[in-house]
């Protein structure tokens, strides 16, 4: 089981959008994938079109702090502490999120050995799963902290702008203070987002960003900016790949996903 939480303090560079697409392409692959939502905003949640849990008796009953990796981190009695059952959505399993995640952030202080408690609770999963992916909030806070430090590898989304490569010197520096606590935490690929080839500010960025960060991570072909698609499948519920199934972005994330795999050292399947 591969943990791999899509770092990147910077808000809005894509790290929901590409754990979405990513988890639902190696899911459709065969691979048993399970994403965390460890974001208060939910938007993984949303944009798999999880919007409400089954109930008992074919109804239906909104997502509750239970449902998420809450009760995995906090507890009274640390006997407890467990991951609820996922959901299971377009061939994943999702732990969901939900806007009071955000109360685990002044509580995890709180909790002994709290920032490894998302690490624990995935411990006894290891069988069931061949990838778990992470989406974190935009921030350095504790949910960040929780979800770094859980993960064997991160996946760095960054825009092809001067913003992302800004970022992207930050993202290396906590990477490195994250690497004393979880010594084997790996930068698996740098993914780069939103990328607008029309410009040269794209390009150029784009051109930097290699020179700077190349030698760090394999660096991604780029998923192009389409600001057509990418809210519709979002409204809709549903992965990229399977709201515009032939479309070139579709054919983009098969593309980073098998670069994926190989940086993994995963044997690739189609
Ligand atoms: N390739 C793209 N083309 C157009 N829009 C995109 C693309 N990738 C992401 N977006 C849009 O950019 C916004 C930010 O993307 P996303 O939410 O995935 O980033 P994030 O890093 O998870 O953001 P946050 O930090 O808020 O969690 C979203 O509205 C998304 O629809
Ligand atoms: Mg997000």
């Amino acid at each position: 089981m591969k943990v791999i939480t899509f770092f990147n303090h910077a808000g809005g560079v894509g790290k929901s959008s590409s754990a979405r697409d990513i988890g639902f392409t190696l899911g459709r692959r065969g691979f048993r994938v399970l994403l965390i939502d460890a974001d208060p905003q939910a938007n993984l949640t949303d944009w798999l079109g999880v919007r409400q849990l089954n109930a008992p008796g074919g109804t239906l009953r909104e997502i509750e702090l239970e449902d998420t990796l809450y009760p995995a981190v906090i507890a009274e009695d640390d006997a407890d502490l467990a991951l609820p059952a996922p959901v299971a959505v377009h061939g994943v399993h999702l732990i969901p999120g939900h806007l009071d995640v955000a109360t685990i952030e002044p509580m995890l202080p709180g909790q002994l050995m709290g920032v490894l408690r998302l690490k624990e609770a995935l411990q006894p999963l290891a069988g069931q799963y061949d990838f778990v992916l992470i989406d974190p909030p935009p921030s350095l806070g504790q949910l960040s902290a929780l979800a770094v430090m859980a993960a064997q590898y991160v996946v760095v989304p960054a825009p092809a702008s001067g913003k992302g490569l800004k970022g992207l010197s930050t993202v290396v520096q906590m990477l490195g203070r994250f690497r004393k606590a979880n010594p084997g935490l790996k930068m698996a690929m740098i993914l780069i987002t939103q990328y607008n080839d029309t410009t040269n500010h794209s390009r150029e960025s784009l051109a930097q960003l290699r020179a700077q960060f190349g030698h760090l991570a394999p660096i991604s072909t780029p998923l192009t900016y389409r600001p057509a698609l990418y809210p519709d499948s979002q409204l809709h519920g549903e992965p990229l790949p399977e709201f515009a199934r032939r479309s070139p972005a579709a054919q983009e994330i098969e593309t980073v996903t098998s670069q994926l795999l190989e940086a993994l050292g995963v044997p690739a399947r189609v």
